[in-house]
Protein backbone atom coordinates (compact mmCIF):
# COMPACT_ATOMS: atom_id res chain seq x y z
CA UNK A 1 0.00 0.00 0.00
CA UNK A 2 1.21 3.56 -0.85
CA UNK A 3 2.13 5.78 1.93
CA UNK A 4 0.20 9.37 2.13
CA UNK A 5 2.70 11.75 3.47
CA UNK A 6 -0.12 14.53 2.16
CA UNK A 7 -3.28 15.83 3.68
CA UNK A 8 -6.29 14.71 1.22
CA UNK A 9 -8.04 17.25 0.06
CA UNK A 10 -11.86 15.63 -1.98
CA UNK A 11 -13.73 18.16 -4.23
CA UNK A 12 -17.00 17.25 -5.13
CA UNK A 13 -17.85 17.32 -8.60
CA UNK A 14 -21.40 15.70 -8.16
CA UNK A 15 -23.82 17.88 -10.32
CA UNK A 16 -25.16 20.07 -7.29
CA UNK A 17 -21.90 21.11 -6.25
CA UNK A 18 -20.19 21.14 -9.53
CA UNK A 19 -23.28 23.89 -10.57
CA UNK A 20 -22.94 25.92 -7.28
CA UNK A 21 -18.99 26.71 -7.30
CA UNK A 22 -17.36 23.39 -7.09
CA UNK A 23 -16.30 23.85 -10.36
CA UNK A 24 -14.34 26.62 -9.42
CA UNK A 25 -12.90 25.28 -6.48
CA UNK A 26 -10.98 22.85 -9.33
CA UNK A 27 -9.35 25.87 -10.05
CA UNK A 28 -7.29 25.40 -7.07
CA UNK A 29 -3.74 25.83 -8.59
CA UNK A 30 -4.78 29.53 -9.00
CA UNK A 31 -6.39 30.62 -5.69
CA UNK A 32 -4.75 28.45 -3.06
CA UNK A 33 -1.22 30.05 -1.20
CA UNK A 34 1.59 27.64 -2.99
CA UNK A 35 2.84 26.50 -0.05
CA UNK A 36 -0.66 24.23 0.77
CA UNK A 37 -0.49 22.66 -3.03
CA UNK A 38 2.84 21.25 -1.40
CA UNK A 39 1.03 19.86 1.67
CA UNK A 40 -1.99 18.80 0.32
CA UNK A 41 -3.25 16.30 -2.41
CA UNK A 42 -6.04 17.29 -4.03
CA UNK A 43 -8.75 14.77 -6.00
CA UNK A 44 -12.11 15.91 -7.53
CA UNK A 45 -14.31 13.23 -6.31
CA UNK A 46 -18.10 11.88 -6.94
CA UNK A 47 -21.00 13.01 -4.89
CA UNK A 48 -19.91 12.54 -1.21
CA UNK A 49 -24.24 12.75 -0.21
CA UNK A 50 -24.37 15.68 1.96
CA UNK A 51 -26.22 17.73 -0.73
CA UNK A 52 -28.88 15.37 0.05
CA UNK A 53 -29.05 16.58 3.86
CA UNK A 54 -28.79 20.76 2.61
CA UNK A 55 -30.94 21.97 5.95
CA UNK A 56 -31.88 25.80 4.60
CA UNK A 57 -31.06 27.35 8.31
CA UNK A 58 -27.18 26.30 8.30
CA UNK A 59 -25.14 26.92 5.74
CA UNK A 60 -22.62 24.84 6.11
CA UNK A 61 -25.23 22.49 5.01
CA UNK A 62 -24.95 23.72 1.45
CA UNK A 63 -22.95 23.29 -2.03
CA UNK A 64 -20.34 22.81 -2.75
CA UNK A 65 -18.52 20.75 -0.37
CA UNK A 66 -14.88 19.63 0.25
CA UNK A 67 -13.70 17.03 2.47
CA UNK A 68 -10.52 17.58 4.04
CA UNK A 69 -8.44 14.87 5.63
CA UNK A 70 -12.33 12.73 6.33
CA UNK A 71 -13.88 16.26 7.65
CA UNK A 72 -16.88 17.02 5.20
CA UNK A 73 -17.09 21.41 4.95
CA UNK A 74 -19.85 22.93 3.03
CA UNK A 75 -20.65 26.59 1.44
CA UNK A 76 -16.70 26.33 0.53
CA UNK A 77 -15.18 29.30 -2.15
CA UNK A 78 -11.51 30.29 -2.59
CA UNK A 79 -10.93 32.27 0.56
CA UNK A 80 -12.53 29.47 3.03
CA UNK A 81 -10.29 26.88 1.41
CA UNK A 82 -7.27 28.82 1.90
CA UNK A 83 -8.11 29.63 5.40
CA UNK A 84 -9.22 26.25 6.31
CA UNK A 85 -5.83 24.32 4.94
CA UNK A 86 -3.87 26.88 6.19
CA UNK A 87 -5.38 25.74 9.98
CA UNK A 88 -4.92 22.10 9.22
CA UNK A 89 -0.58 22.68 9.03
S1 LIG B 1 -23.01 16.73 -5.38
FE1 LIG B 1 -21.54 17.22 -3.86
S2 LIG B 1 -22.27 16.26 -2.09
FE2 LIG B 1 -23.65 15.68 -3.63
Amino acid sequence: MKKRDKLLVKICVGTSCFVQGGADLLLYNDFLNPELLDRFEFEGCSCLEACKAVNDADVESKPPFVMINGKLHGNMNSDKLNKLLSDEI
